[in-house]
């Protein structure tokens, strides 16, 4: 029922979509007070054996798949010592990640649902990391605030795309990354390449990486469903795991079928002198 009810919204207009996608974020924050969902993204796992796995903390292990899609997407960019902006930063886990393992002088997650926020500033109390209540299509900051913007898993939901990455590009530092991961209909994915395109960012790579998520979602399946199990009431047991993506949804099977692609980019603004 989640699903359809975000699709529904999705099809209406851009403010019913963004009203909808708040509601929906802001409902599932209320249902874990105690922190044990600071993730709420698809996962990403390594295919091949031989891969080096990131060292984390044990109390970090439990949300390993979900930590992995964040490595992925920052890739071999250092963030030590500059200002990150995370925009759909969620439960904040990411965001928490990125400032207690990659060391950025600051870390900030922003995003529309305020009991997020509120949940994010009291549970991940860390120097230098902070969440602020914030829109992605008009984001609260000033021109040229930060060396890095990372996006994981939230665009999908975003009634204008287009103007999202317009404000991605204001308020990045000439010289700066956007870090970008996001599924798409097949049918949709050429058409966010053009509007990359149009946002006047520079793109230096792009992953197709659907098979890494179908192998989290498998390996994170049980994890899912007990805390789905553990926190929600049963009558929505069945719209969660849809929302999640789990084994056996629509979401899942269209990974598979190769109807849904699971991207990541990395994008960067050009200096003056480069352009
Ligand atoms: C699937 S969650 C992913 C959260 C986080 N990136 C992660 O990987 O755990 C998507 C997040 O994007 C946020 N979001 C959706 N639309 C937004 C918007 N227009 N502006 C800011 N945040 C938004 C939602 O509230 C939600 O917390």
């Amino acid at each position: 029922m989640l699903t359809s009810i975000f699709d529904f919204a999705c099809s209406i207009s851009p403010s019913v979509r963004r009203f909808v996608v708040r509601m929906i974020y802001q409902g599932l924050s209320a249902l874990d007070t105690e922190g044990c969902m600071v993730f709420m993204n698809y996962g990403y796992a390594d295919l091949t054996h031989s891969a080096v796995e990131i060292k984390l903390q044990e109390r970090d292990e439990v949300n390993r798949y979900c930590t992995q899609l964040y490595r992925h997407v920052i890739g071999s960019i250092d963030l030590k010592g500059l200002d990150v902006l995370e925009v759909g930063s969620g439960r904040g886990g990411g965001a928490s990640y990125i400032m207690r393992y990659l060391q950025p002088k600051s870390m900030t997650g922003v995003d529309i649902a305020e009991k997020a926020v509120a949940f994010c500033n009291r549970h991940h109390a860390t120097k230098g990391l902070s969440f602020v209540r914030g829109d992605a299509e008009a984001l609260p900051f000033e021109d040229a605030t930060f060396d890095v913007v990372v996006n994981i898993e939230s665009s999908h939901g975003y009634g204008d795309i287009e103007r999202f990455f317009r404000e991605v590009y204001r308020v990045l530092r000439p010289g700066g990354y956007f870090l970008f991961a996001d599924h798409r209909h097949k049918d949709k994915i050429a058409t966010l390449r053009q509007q990359l395109v149009e946002s006047r960012l520079v793109c230096l790579k792009e992953q197709k990486i659907s098979l890494n998520i179908l192998k989290a979602l498998e390996l994170d399946n049980g994890r899912k469903l007990s805390l789905i199990r553990q926190k929600a009431p049963w009558i929505v047991h069945r719209s969660f795991q849809a929302f999640a993506a789990m084994r056996g949804t629509e979401m899942y099977e269209n990974f598979r079928s190769g109807a849904c692609d699971y991207w990541s980019f990395v994008l960067y603004k050009k200096r003056e002198m480069e352009s």
